[in-house]
């Protein structure tokens, strides 16, 4: 499974990238918006610190304007997946991008319906928002699992399933199982992965007993 970083903040990403473990990145408008960065620019850094792709939305929603956007995000760097909403002028925007080799990730998708339309656009990644989903009282892994058991169906399906609006580490395990290929998290949710007081507790015994030994390992 992959894991990408849902964030704007390019120390976290810089952080995150330094474990080895990151993927990729993910970006949205309201993230821009909150980095108060110039977007085209910080969209170039990322780029260039991460080994793996990075989303990056268009801003307009009608069919002309967002292909305009799109292939000027996808000059930056070929490491860029244009984000585009699930609309019908978004799909054609990632079937135009798509056929041309470039990497879409289509966006705000909410049911399997538009997955698989997503799916036959040419999207490089589908992007299901569990959280949102949660939030309104609807079971948001319900969906991961009825899009991954309709992908399957289809080995000419090659999108990838994006888990999106990731609120807590149970939902990266529950993606995993399901088989999805990407989760998407914000920064404190990837942290919260390493945890578990188990850990912290053993370690403490093990440091406390190993100098007890009076030994060092390098000498
Ligand atoms: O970037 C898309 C998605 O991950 C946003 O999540 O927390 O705003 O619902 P959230």
């Amino acid at each position: 499974m992959k894991f990408f970083v849902d964030t704007a903040d390019l120390n976290d990403i810089k952080e995150l990238a330094a474990t080895g473990l990151l993927d990729g990145v993910t970006t949205n408008p309201s993230l821009i918006a909150k980095s108060g960065r110039n977007f085209l620019d910080l969209v170039a850094e990322i780029c260039e610190v991460v080994d793996g792709p990075v989303s990056a939305e268009v801003a307009a929603t009608d069919f002309e304007t967002m292909l305009k956007e799109g292939r000027k995000l996808a000059k930056i760097s070929p490491r860029v997946a244009v984000k585009v909403p699930l609309t019908p002028a978004g799909l054609k925007v990632c079937k135009a991008l798509s056929t041309i080799g470039t990497m879409v990730n289509v966006t705000l998708c909410f049911s399997a319906a538009q997955a698989i339309l997503a799916a036959k656009a040419g999207a490089s990644f589908v992007s299901p928002f569990v959280g949102r989903l949660d939030d309104v009282g609807t079971d948001g892994m319900g969906l991961i699992a009825e899009i991954c058991q309709i992908y399957k169906q289809y080995p000419s399906f090659t999108t990838e399933v994006l888990v999106a609006s990731v609120r807590h580490p149970m939902h990266v395990v529950e993606a995993a199982k399901l088989g999805a290929h990407v989760a998407t998290m914000p920064p404190s949710v990837i942290r919260l992965l390493f945890g578990h007081p188990l850990t912290d507790k053993g370690l403490a015994q093990f440091v406390a007993d190993w100098q007890k030994t009076g030994q060092t390992i390098l000498g």
